[in-house]
């Protein structure tokens, strides 16, 4: 089968639901940017700190191009990497692009439990991460909804999603 991307706002939950659909299906899994921590040495805090985010753009790009070709793969993207280049229209020519849409309810609550581990959210307060989430969806929204399939929150589990893909219909 073709590469499966999951891809969506940080805090949608890409990398749980990535894992687990990878271990039914019996398929490899890639973290974009754990395999970017891993080839860098550092953490996405440290790249941006250090690097700057163009950088960390670039790995994203070069990562999703080494990629071209595989089969019975599923990548978890980090929540920019469609947004960026052309990585939405190549991903949709190399494989399935599922958009895992949350609530800005559900990504708050998610993402003031953990913005240390993300430089976007750095030094934020509350109310600033609720703009910053309205209004980056906003403008990411577009992109997303590129996606083959949508999958809400309420559906966003392995079963629906092996049913919604195209060979398995
Ligand atoms: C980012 C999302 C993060 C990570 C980086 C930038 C973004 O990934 O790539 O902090 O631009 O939305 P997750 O979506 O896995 O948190």
């Amino acid at each position: 089968m073709e590469i499966i991307f999951l891809i969506g706002f940080m805090g949608s939950g890409k990398t749980t639901l990535g894992n687990q659909l990878a271990k039914t299906l019996n398929f490899k899994f890639i973290d974009t940017d754990q395999h970017i921590e891993q080839k860098n040495g550092a953490t996405v805090t440290q790249l941006f700190a250090e690097k700057g985010e163009a950088f960390f753009r670039s790995e994203e790009r070069e990562l999703l191009r080494e990629l071209k070709g595989s089969d019975n793969l599923i990548v978890a993207t980090g929540g920019g990497l469609p947004c960026f280049s052309d990585n939405m229209a190549l991903m949709n020519e190399m494989g399935i692009t599922v958009y895992l849409e949350t609530s800005e309810e559900t990504l708050f609550d998610r993402l003031v439990l953990e913005m240390e581990d993300r430089p976007l959210l750095e030094g934020m307060g509350e109310y600033e991460l609720k703009i910053f989430i309205r209004e980056k969806l906003k403008e990411r929204l577009p992109v997303y909804t590129c996606a083959e399939i949508l999958l809400t929150e309420k559906q966003q589990n392995t079963m629906e999603l092996i049913q919604r893909l195209p060979q398995t219909n």
